[in-house]
């Protein structure tokens, strides 16, 4: 028998999209991908060269569980040049990508039953995981017609005994928001248990400017990962920042469930950190090209756009006026006009009716799925 477990865990509709655009590709289609956010820069050159050089040197052994003091290092650095902050390398915990460290991180603070307020719309899988573990979700609606900024003012009506966490995620997937400074100081001194920060689209920011929340509190968990800034999706290397007290039990989840992220990625982490960063101005130079005209021609196919996302690399588009029904449409979409993109309804029930376009892909290839989809739309 499978697991009641097993058989609530939704499945996560962007791979679900992505694996049937691969079919399609498989038998002869041509497919825009606008669905997965993946960015099309790969690593850079001395990344690669400094994995290559760990394998050819053996850095292929299990490592200590939290990973190696170079890269923990080298991710402290970062926190302290980028946000002013000092951290202890202990404090880092190194994983296979930043999801693996979810489980962490939701394992070590999660008892059956307790709740983790987090924002409708969300990334697909934190409630995902975290209802594996008991977990129980309480969402900070977001409206559509506010851009889906973050109302911090709702959380307070949000807020019981069983409270053990406030979720965030800035810039945000799927809205691109950024969540002001205000708002962040406003959460890091409410009376809630700890804030748990998915920092990985930090450095992915085309107007203001992303905090940590490390700048605010130290009652908080930092997520944070390789794969969107320095392009390494496929490498699996993401990382946890936790509170001192959490230290000795994470040390046990990462020995028992992980043993240790891969040796030699992890010397590809230590060469991106502390390699030549200009690379990242540069993305976000074309990023920024990019968002500007992907929200122009989705407005002028006819999807609502409120206030513009100035951060990551998604627009989440009203699709109400061509279907209310976001999986029916993203497939429809996909096998009849050939272009991927996400159904809203994987992020949660405030999404629903809107669809979610990755411009992580290269600007000719956006416009031709938005000429794809204008013709299909309006034909
Ligand atoms: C908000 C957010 N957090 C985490 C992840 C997972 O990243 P990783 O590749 O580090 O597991 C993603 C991937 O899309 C994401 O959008």
């Amino acid at each position: 028998m499978i697991s009641s477990r097993a058989e609530n865990i939704p499945s996560f509709l962007v791979m679900d999209i992505l694996e049937a655009a691969q079919e399609l590709e498989r038998a002869g289609e041509d497919i825009v991908h606008l669905e997965i956010g993946e960015p099309d820069f790969g690593a850079p050159e001395y990344v690669v060269e400094a994995a290559a050089r760990a394998l050819r040197e053996g850095k292929t052994r299990y490592t200590h569980c939290q990973g190696i003091i170079e890269l923990r290092e080298a991710i402290c650095d970062h926190y302290f040049k980028n946000y002013n902050v000092a951290i202890n390398p202990d404090r880092v915990f190194v994983n296979s990508g930043s999801s693996p460290a979810m489980f962490s991180v939701f394992g070590v603070l999660l008892d059956p039953g307790d709740e983790v307020i987090l924002t409708n719309p969300h990334y697909a899988c934190y409630p995902s995981i975290f209802s594996f573990l008991g977990g129980r979700p309480m969402y900070l609606n977001l409206r559509g017609e506010e851009g889906f900024r973050y109302r911090v003012e709702d959380v307070k009506g949000l807020l019981t005994p069983k409270t053990k966490a406030i979720l965030i995620n800035s810039p945000a997937n799927p809205t691109g928001i950024v969540i002001k400074k205000e708002d962040l100081e406003t959460l890091a001194r409410g009376e809630h248990g700890f804030i748990i920060s998915d920092e990985i689209y930090h450095g992915l920011v085309y107007e203001g400017q992303a905090h940590s929340i490390l700048e605010f509190t130290d009652r908080a968990f930092v997520l944070n990962g390789f794969s969107k800034v320095y392009g390494m999706t496929g490498w699996r290397l993401g990382y946890t920042i936790v509170p001192q007290e959490f230290i000795r039990p994470m040390q046990k989840v990462q020995q028992n469930f992980f043993i240790s992220a891969n040796a030699f990625v992890q010397w590809a982490g230590v060469a991106a950190l502390t390699g030549p960063q200009d690379h990242i101005g540069q993305h976000v130079t074309e990023y920024d090209k990019r968002r500007r005209f992907l929200i122009q021609r989705l407005r002028e196919i006819g999807f609502g756009i409120g206030s513009e996302p100035t951060g990551a690399f998604y627009v989440l588009a009203d699709a109400h006026r061509f279907g209310s029904d976001s999986h029916k449409l993203a497939f429809e979409l996909l096998g009849r006009a050939k272009v991927g993109a996400t159904p809203g309804i994987d992020f949660g029930s405030k999404a629903e009716g809107f669809l979610r376009f990755s411009y992580s892909n290269a600007l000719d290839n956006i416009a031709e799925g938005m000429d794809r989809l204008e013709r299909y739309l309006q034909g």
